[in-house]
């Protein structure tokens, strides 16, 4: 059985030594270590070996297989080693790549937004959120304007099947905020808001809103116009003039709209917010379906304020057209 061995390494390995590639090498294996191949056949032999010869043979057995498997792996790892070779044949992988596509950039109102949004947050406003699809209750009753209120008919928006709505402005999120949390509330809450608009250069059906709403104690119109006025300074530069002039909304009183006027933005007058402190009513909406007094108008006020940021993103990228924003035109998206 020695001998018998023996030879079986020797002619093994030869084989395994001159054997052309991955695939014979295989078939060594199979021949030699296989479940018939020979050196597994004499193993089986072992059974019938005395038992003064049975330590040294299984010994010997296993050095066998080892050595011939160790040899059989060697080669298998050199012929892999060689056909990686041979497939950077001609390849200088020192070379620079190929760059990958280009990548995109982020939408003016996005870029605007994202400015819009890292102001207000070092005022200390926390981002807030609601959803498109509202309820009436949240868009409208809650905002102090019922059924038969006229200012619908301005916001008029789209109905869906089972009475939800697609929210005319984002100051639902006031509402979705405040039935969450008690006071002190300072929030912002961008997004977009629907109106059954003709659509035209400068009018579509959704556009994009930033909300801000700020409840505590003994908040007054002199906040409310230093917070704004802060704010577009920041983003349109110290040059820019305000005027605050006072104009109806259901849900704030006294309400404003803010005009600016700024040479980052052509030095005309622009209408470019609604604000107001918060309408008690709202906050007495607020304490009936929360079932309890946490916005006591005694104790709270608060002031709100929107603002659209598709028309001050045209004015900033020169877009003479708002269906620009929305058209998906790389040859224009591509400018910013
Ligand atoms: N929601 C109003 C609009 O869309 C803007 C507004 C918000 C006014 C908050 C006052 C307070 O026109």
């Amino acid at each position: 059985m020695d001998t018998q061995l023996e030879s079986l390494r020797a002619a093994a390995l030869v084989e395994i030594e001159s054997a052309s590639d991955e695939a014979s090498v295989e078939s060594i294996r199979v021949k030699y270590l296989g479940r018939s191949g020979s050196i597994s056949i004499v193993g089986e032999g072992m059974k019938t070996v005395s038992k003064e010869d049975r330590p040294r043979l299984g010994k010997l057995l296993n050095e066998v297989r080892q050595t011939v498997t160790a040899a059989i792996d060697e080669r298998k790892t050199a012929f892999a080693a060689d056909a990686d070779r041979k497939a950077f044949d001609g390849i200088d992988v020192t070379l620079p790549g190929t760059p990958l596509a280009p990548t995109g950039n982020l939408h003016p109102i996005t870029q605007l937004l994202d400015r819009t949004v890292a102001i207000f947050r070092r005022m200390g406003f926390q981002l807030a959120d609601g959803p498109d699809v509202e309820t009436e209750w949240h868009c409208f009753d809650a905002l102090n304007t019922p059924a038969d209120h006229p200012a619908r008919n301005e916001q008029d928006t789209f109905y869906l099947a089972d009475g939800h709505l697609l929210r005319t402005h984002t100051s639902s999120v006031q509402i979705r905020t405040m039935e969450n949390q008690p006071p002190p509330i300072r929030i912002i809450g961008p997004g977009s808001a629907y109106r059954r608009d003709e659509i035209d250069a400068t009018h579509l059906a959704q556009f994009t809103q930033m909300e801000g709403l700020y409840v505590d104690r003994g908040v007054s119109v002199a906040d409310l116009k230093g917070t704004l006025e802060f704010f577009f300074r920041e983003l349109f530069g110290n040059d820019a003039e305000f005027r605050f002039r006072p104009h109806f909304f259901p849900f704030t009183e006294p309400s404003f709209e803010v005009d600016i006027k700024a040479s980052a933005l052509g030095n005309r007058w622009l209408e470019i917010a609604g604000c107001g402190m918060v309408d008690p009513a709202v906050f007495e909406a607020l304490n009936a379906q929360r079932g309890d007094t946490a916005f006591d108008p005694e104790a709270w006020t608060g002031f709100a304020f929107g603002f659209g940021l598709d028309r001050l993103a045209m004015i900033l990228t020169a877009t003479s057209d708002i269906r620009h924003l929305t058209g998906n035109d790389l040859r224009y998206l591509k400018q910013f």
